[in-house]
């Protein structure tokens, strides 16, 4: 079913987000399978991957609660997403942001919208949450953001709808209860081990993602690629990352480091891609 206002532009995230991959597709396109059948992001965020697959089958999850609600109620409600959305662009402000910012409203479609105006908002796309589960991310400095994109989110939409995919709050050791086999693609994108004391990258929700935490989910990857699932996973480019992944094939990516409140540091950053074998 295709909505009659649908324009056809190319794929793309409709969430600006922190370590999201749009930019480094053309990078990880020689490493993606050339077959298989249900594809699974535990670690959806902005969901860059997915969108550029655009699989038939696919299983998206992601512990954030209200990232969550946001993707279902594109999914299901996206016109009324957009309504609210103009609302917001209307009134858009530096007092609006941060009204917005400390109330959260009960019903999923505000909640959805919200979240999304906050996103296109806030100071890098960051989401972080305060030590009560509070978004605390400052406004950013954006003279004329595009809050509403509807022809984006009419995209998202209707790839969400067209095609068999569930899409649910889970952590990501979730997975394994379903892909068993090589018809199953999973692409790992957690946040990354940091490579400084510095480094923010794991500040995307109050769940702080820990060194026991990339173990277990190295583990799961060992366990899927055992059973012969296509497993796929970035990280950043350090020692303890690459021992972790080292009887696996590590392939070098060049990233540009965004995500830096000293503007000095900005520039390309080596990452890794870890894949199960020749997908
Ligand atoms: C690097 S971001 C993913 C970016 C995404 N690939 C993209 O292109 O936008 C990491 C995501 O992992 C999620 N996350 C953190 N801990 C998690 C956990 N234990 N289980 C599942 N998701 C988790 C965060 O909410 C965040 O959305």
């Amino acid at each position: 079913m295709s909505s009659p206002a649908l324009k056809q532009v190319p794929l793309r995230p409709f969430l600006k987000w922190a370590g999201g991959k749009n930019r480094l597709i053309p990078q990880y396109q020689p490493y993606f399978p050339k077959s298989f059948n249900t594809y699974y992001e535990p670690f959806l965020g902005g969901g860059a991957v997915f969108f550029h697959l655009q699989p038939q089958d696919a299983v998206l999850t992601d512990i954030n609660p209200e990232l969550i609600n946001t993707y279902c109620c594109v999914k299901e409600q996206v016109e009324e997403v957009i309504d609210i959305l103009h609302k917001h662009q209307r009134q858009h402000s530096q007092d609006y942001y941060y009204k917005m910012r400390s109330h959260i409203p009960s019903p999923d479609i505000e909640r959805a919208a919200r979240f999304i105006y906050l996103n296109r908002t806030c100071f890098n796309g960051l989401y972080r949450e305060n030590s009560k589960g509070k978004f605390n991310v400052p406004i950013g400095k954006y003279k004329n953001p595009q809050i509403c994109n509807p022809e984006l989110l009419r995209s998202a939409s209707a790839t969400l709808r067209m095609r068999n995919v569930k899409i649910e709050k889970n952590s990501f050791e979730y997975v394994l209860e379903f892909a068993n086999s090589s018809d199953d693609f999973v692409y790992f994108d957690p946040p990354y081990y940091p490579v400084s004391s510095t480094s923010d990258f794991t500040a995307y929700s109050r769940d702080f993602f820990s060194k026991n935490d990339q173990t277990e989910l190295k583990e799961i990857f060992v366990k899927l690629a055992g059973r012969g699932v296509k497993v796929m996973l970035s990280n950043s480019d350090c020692d303890f990352i690459l021992d972790l992944y080292s009887q696996f094939k590590i392939h070098k990516i060049s990233a540009p480091r965004s995500i830096n409140s000293n503007g000095k540091k900005r520039g390309n950053v080596s990452e890794i891609l870890v894949t199960s074998r020749d997908l």
